[in-house]
């Protein structure tokens, strides 16, 4: 079939007015779901002064006493179980959200190749309460740059949920 000069002006016309269309209806899905995060909330310094003496008091023997971690820690030991890690910016505690730190305090950590062996990071559920669990993550968290507090920030938002396996 041969267009006349007319018929492919109104083609054209009529790609651009779909193409025109359909970003007009991307952008919408895009500004209905892109939901602003909420602020990252500032600390609470009582809570984060319980923590500290919450820390001394249960954590700092293995943890150590500014949260430098068990020396030598990132080094298996000859049982390749890993020693107390720090928890300030050097260590991994704040690549946890607040959950999954708040399970791991409770229930502490036992080594998942060996089912039954004593815990490596105690539980601490019978010996704290849960205000004084959320005060401990509370100081670890003023001891972290405002660069990975909001990186923590987002995964404890995208982690709200219980989750099927403690850590
Ligand atoms: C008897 C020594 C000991 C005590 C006391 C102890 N921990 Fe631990 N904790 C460990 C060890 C060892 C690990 C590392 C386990 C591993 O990586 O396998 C650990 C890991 C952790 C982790 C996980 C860190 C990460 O990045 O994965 C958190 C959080 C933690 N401890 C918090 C605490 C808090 C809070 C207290 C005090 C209420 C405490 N620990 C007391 C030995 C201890």
């Amino acid at each position: 079939m041969k267009w006349s000069l007319w018929q492919r002006r109104w083609a054209g016309f009529g790609i651009i007015a779909i193409l025109a269309f359909v970003a007009a209806c991307t952008n919408q899905t895009r500004t209905q779901t892109a939901t602003p995060l909420p602020p990252m909330p500032t600390l609470d310094a009582e809570r984060v002064l319980q923590g500290r003496e919450v820390y001394q008091a249960h954590c700092a023997t293995c943890h150590g006493a500014n949260a430098e971690g068990a020396p030598h820690w990132a080094t298996p030991s000859p049982d390749g179980l890993y020693p107390a890690p720090p928890h300030d910016d050097s260590g991994h505690t704040w690549h946890h959200s607040d959950h999954v730190l708040e399970e791991t305090i409770r229930d502490g950590m036992g080594d998942p190749l060996r089912p039954g062996s004593p815990m490596r990071m105690p539980a601490f559920g019978e010996v704290l309460a849960e205000a004084e669990v959320r005060a401990v993550i509370a100081h670890f968290k003023s001891l972290w740059s405002e660069e990975h507090r909001f990186w923590q920030w987002n995964d404890t938002l995208k982690d709200l949920g219980p989750t099927p396996n403690s850590p």
